[in-house]
């Protein structure tokens, strides 16, 4: 018997070495940690489960029948983050550079289904030279499944993903189809095809870095939400962003014991709002206000700055804020903000994350470049994805609020709960200005002094519509509150909300303008 416990044991520790310790120096030579230590630092301490530590590839082609490593490039199993149960795999580069043959994707999908079985979030550990090329098309089709399982999950169970090394080809999809990705600044990228495919089709000199390194990916393509200088940070940040997330879309997200008073006033928000509606502010001064200690877990924090959108918490409950951030663009709605927030929403739909949306917005972005790019397309996924959205819906209008914005942003007539506006709040169809040239021109062609009439005609027009009374005069608002009242009254509206119950027609599943 003692012989058959040492074979167990020999064939543990052959696993446990990967690659073995040369490939392991050349990993951490490049600052990468190995597989196993990433889940070391993922989990709670002795948590970790490993699965199919003794499954190995099956071809007997290229010289691969004699490198045939235990848990073939990938280490796969569960353990608990905070306590909670988590899906992992982590893909092991010293293992034939991490590369995913058919066996090393049966591995990915039998952890995948084990998290669709018993309802619990799948956090992927990217670090891989893409499809094995040596097993042809039975690597494309293990792709392909793991790829059909991420659709499948989608929205049933988290799915979080970290870059920690390459993922070319279309490996990038597996990522792209989870709900958040983590990025490791200079070791890790991702792109379609590399910089020598690159060079040879559009003749362009582009190095890995600024082909599809982290920085490109959280501020210019938006693939990345999150963008860290170490593998440390990147694992600590999946740890936190678990603590606002259901396990599935069963349940509702983990409300923790707060000692921040629910009902605190603050004073200073009375005066955040400049008196010049052309200032900015910074909004988000004005969400570290309003929530439980100060804590903002921002998403996408680098991409599309004229919106924010983010976790945070009220009373212990976890609410997904969505805000535009006048200090860029004056917090006009492009194209990227409406994608960028689009998703945020339907995200936290999915998963029962209450939403606040602080509203400040001139508009839609004019011009050309957003018009040619296709800016009714995509603002109207916003409008979709707010629309769709039943769970609880609470806006504050702080400042502006025109024009097609209003309608998107979670107005009443989209079904927003409840909407406050604080008494800065200006609610009409479009700015003074512009409405005063439009409604005027004949009258100003013909003025002796053009100038002082428009003035005239703009402060007219200002004290009738820049205000949020003609709205609330019409029911669309529900309570104009003092800014340093705002926390009191979303934390009331969350605990009337918290039952809320609305459902959808049945339909197979609409058709948001992709
Ligand atoms: C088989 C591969 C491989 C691959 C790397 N290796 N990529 N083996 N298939 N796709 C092997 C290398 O031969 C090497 O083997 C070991 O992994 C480590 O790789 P190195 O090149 O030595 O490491 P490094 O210098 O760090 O470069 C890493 C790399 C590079 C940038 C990832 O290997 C590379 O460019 N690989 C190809 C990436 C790629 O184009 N993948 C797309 C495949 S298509 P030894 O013998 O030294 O151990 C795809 C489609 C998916 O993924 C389809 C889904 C729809």
């Amino acid at each position: 018997m003692a012989r058959k416990f040492e074979e167990l044991e020999r064939l543990r520790q052959q696993a446990l070495q990967g690659g073995g310790p040369e490939r392991i120096r050349q990993q951490k030579a490049k600052g990468k940690l190995t597989a196993r230590e990433r889940l070391d630092l993922l989990l709670d301490p002795g948590t970790f489960q490993e699965l199919d530590m003794f499954v190995t590839h099956r071809i007997y082609d290229f010289g691969l029948e004699k490198r045939r490593i235990l848990g073939d490039g990938v280490v796969t199993g569960f353990g608990k983050i905070h306590g909670r149960d988590v899906a992992v795999f982590s893909q092991d580069f010293t293992v034939l550079g991490g590369t995913l043959s058919l066996a090393h994707a049966e591995k990915i999908m039998k952890v995948m289904d084990l998290a669709m079985k018993v309802g619990i979030p799948v956090i992927g550990l990217n670090d891989s030279g893409g499809a094995r090329i040596q097993e042809g098309v039975a690597s494309l089709a293990g792709y392909a499944e793991v790829f059909w399982r991420n659709v499948m999950a989608s929205g049933v169970i988290p799915q979080i993903s970290a870059i920690l090394g390459p993922c070319a080809g279309g490996a990038v999809y597996s990522p792209a189809l989870t709900d958040f990705i983590f990025m490791k600044r200079h070791t890790a990228y991702m792109f379609i095809t590399g910089p020598k495919v690159v060079k040879q089709v559009t003749h362009e000199e582009v190095t890995f870095e600024e082909l599809g390194g982290a920085d490109i990916h959280a501020t210019k393509s938006g693939i990345a939400h999150f963008v860290y200088d170490t593998e440390e940070e990147v694992l600590e940040n999946i740890r936190t962003l678990l603590t606002y997330l259901p396990q599935n879309n069963t349940e509702d997200p983990p409300r923790i014991a707060s000692d921040d008073d629910p009902f605190r006033e603050d004073p200073e928000l009375d005066d955040i709002v400049p008196e010049d509606p052309n200032k900015p502010y910074d909004m988000r001064e004005v969400i570290r206000r309003i929530v439980d200690h100060g804590e903002f877990f921002e998403v996408h924090r680098h991409y599309a700055p004229n919106i924010l959108v983010g976790f945070a918490r009220f009373d212990g409950r976890p609410v997904g804020i969505v805000a535009q951030q006048p200090l860029f663009m004056a917090g006009a709605l492009d194209i990227d903000a409406s994608v960028k927030a689009a998703r945020f929403v339907r995200f936290c739909d999915a998963f029962n994350i209450p939403l606040l949306t602080l509203e400040d917005v001139p508009g839609f972005m004019p011009g050309t470049q957003q018009e040619h790019g296709g800016i009714i397309r995509h603002g109207a996924k916003l409008l979709y994805a707010y629309s769709e959205a039943t769970v609880p819906k609470i806006t504050v209008i702080t400042r502006k609020s025109y024009g097609g914005a209003y309608c998107v942003l979670s107005s009443k007539q989209v079904r927003g709960d409840i909407n406050l506006a604080w008494p800065t709040a200006e609610i009409a169809v479009m700015g003074p200005e512009g409405a005063v040239d439009i409604l005027y021109r004949k009258e100003l062609a013909q003025a002796e002094n053009p100038e002082e009439l428009r003035q005239r005609l703009i402060a007219e027009y200002r004290e009738k519509f820049a205000n949020p009374y003609y709205a609330a005069a019409l029911g669309y608002i529900d309570d104009v509150i003092e800014p340093r009242k705002t926390r009191a009254w979303v934390v009331k509206a969350l605990r009337l909300l918290e039952n809320k119950r609305q459902s959808l027609p049945p339909k197979k599943h609409g058709n948001i303008p992709l």
